[in-house]
């Protein structure tokens, strides 16, 4: 049985809930892009101008929405990106989310900066969630980091490898989350008593504001800077492919590389022996002059989607979108900004409601395409007139 939906219901109207309850620097921290933000724009546009094919009498009585990511059964095959900070949104923000993927069927993906620890995590929801990875140059601190995420249960281990630098960020430079001194301090406050129920909720009730999985690595760190200059500093630009094998080395599950988005890459990733890749551009986040992930998407589907398993995100906004991402090839999909928009305005029972309106969408998709199973979606889905 699906859940019943009302509104709000889609990633547009938590996006418009979360504009209004969080203070702006934070929503434009989750809202904003790199440079431009053309290539953010190109995510979002490009799976709209996608088209499907419409069939008609087919028998679509039974349509299955369940499939397999990463050996995982899943009630859509869908995951929640990982998003540093998540737990600035929301009280407790990445434990809630957490409990609502649990409940939809779906992997959570702690960031390796989340607010809550990964045994806070484990603690909300019983099930196996995905922990994600940013090398730091303290390989002991990763090692510390692996065997957490492991006896938390974590199995599937996504390892982002698109950020040997943060992207620049205008709307964080301006005065926003990266914006340092007296007058973006002074603004930053002024947003913040203009959302007195954000500053009830998360900024009182939902401490620790901290990067939770990094509490031990910076001892004495006392705010959310500390651990940011630590982090910053931390970041180890100089990993490469021979890194991959040292974290085969420490890691006994499942390996994703995510952010990969050029067919070289792809097949490097094969030869690494990644058990799968997310086509991803960081949401946009990074390098504002790369193509949309869903464009790229169908070249790297074929080079090495009988090899691995290719997820992408960015830009996927509804359950037709999914749809036209398994069409073009993926298995699966990540979903990052409308989970913490949903988490900002409704908190677990937000990204509930998100989740249900998501795969109802995709049921109605396959019902409409003329498909029953996910295994069955591909290019003969799309329209090519
Ligand atoms: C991210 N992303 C990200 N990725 C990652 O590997 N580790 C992280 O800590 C973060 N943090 C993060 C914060 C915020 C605010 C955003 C919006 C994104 C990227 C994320 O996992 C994912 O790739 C994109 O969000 C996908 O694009 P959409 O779904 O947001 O369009």
């Amino acid at each position: 049985m699906l859940p019943e939906l009302r509104y709000p219901s889609t990633a547009q109207d938590w996006r418009r809930l979360a504009e209004r309850r969080l203070p702006r620097f934070l929503f434009d921290y989750v809202d904003g892009g790199a440079g431009d933000e053309r290539t953010l724009a190109a995510n979002v546009e490009d799976f709209a101008a996608v088209r499907l094919r419409q069939r008609v009498l087919v028998d679509v009585d039974r349509v299955d929405t369940s499939a397999p990511l990463a050996g995982q059964r899943c009630s859509l095959p869908l995951a929640l990106a990982p998003i540093g900070l998540a737990g600035m949104v929301a009280r407790r923000g990445e434990a809630q989310a957490a409990r609502a993927a649990h409940a939809a069927g779906v992997p959570f993906t702690l960031s390796t900066v989340g607010i809550c620890p990964l045994a806070e995590v484990r603690a909300a929801a019983p099930a196996p969630f995905w922990f994600q990875l940013y090398m730091l140059r303290d390989r002991g601190a990763v090692r510390a980091l692996l065997d957490r995420a492991w006896d938390a249960g974590c199995r599937t281990l996504v390892f982002t490898v698109d950020l040997p630098l943060t992207g620049m960020r205008h709307r964080d430079i301006r005065h926003g989350m990266a914006a340092q001194g007296a007058r973006p301090a002074l603004i930053k406050a002024l947003q913040v008593l203009a959302r007195p129920g954000w500053l009830a909720d998360v900024a009182v009730q939902g401490k620790p504001l901290l990067f939770g999985n990094l509490a031990e690595q910076v001892p004495g760190a006392r705010d959310l800077n500390a651990f940011k200059a630590w982090v910053d500093a931390q970041f180890d630009p100089s990993v490469t492919w021979k890194d991959i094998e040292w974290l085969r080395g420490h890691w006994k599950g499942r390996l994703l590389l995510k952010g990969i988005l050029d067919v070289e890459d792809a097949r490097s990733a094969v030869a690494v022996g990644a058990d799968g890749i997310v086509v991803s551009n960081h949401g946009g986040r990074q390098l504002d002059a790369v193509a949309s992930s869903v464009s790229k998407l169908p070249a790297i589907a074929r080079a090495v989607g009988g090899q691995t398993e290719v997820l992408v995100d960015g830009g996927v906004r509804s359950g037709v979108d999914l749809f036209k991402a398994l069409a073009l090839g993926a298995r699966g999909v990540l979903i990052g900004r409308p989970w913490v928009w949903a988490l900002a305005g409704g908190g677990e029972a937000g990204v509930r409601s998100l989740l249900a309106t998501l795969q109802r969408e995709l049921l109605l998709a396959m019902t409409l395409a003329g498909v029953t199973r996910i295994a069955d979606i591909g290019p003969g889905h799309l329209d090519a007139d």
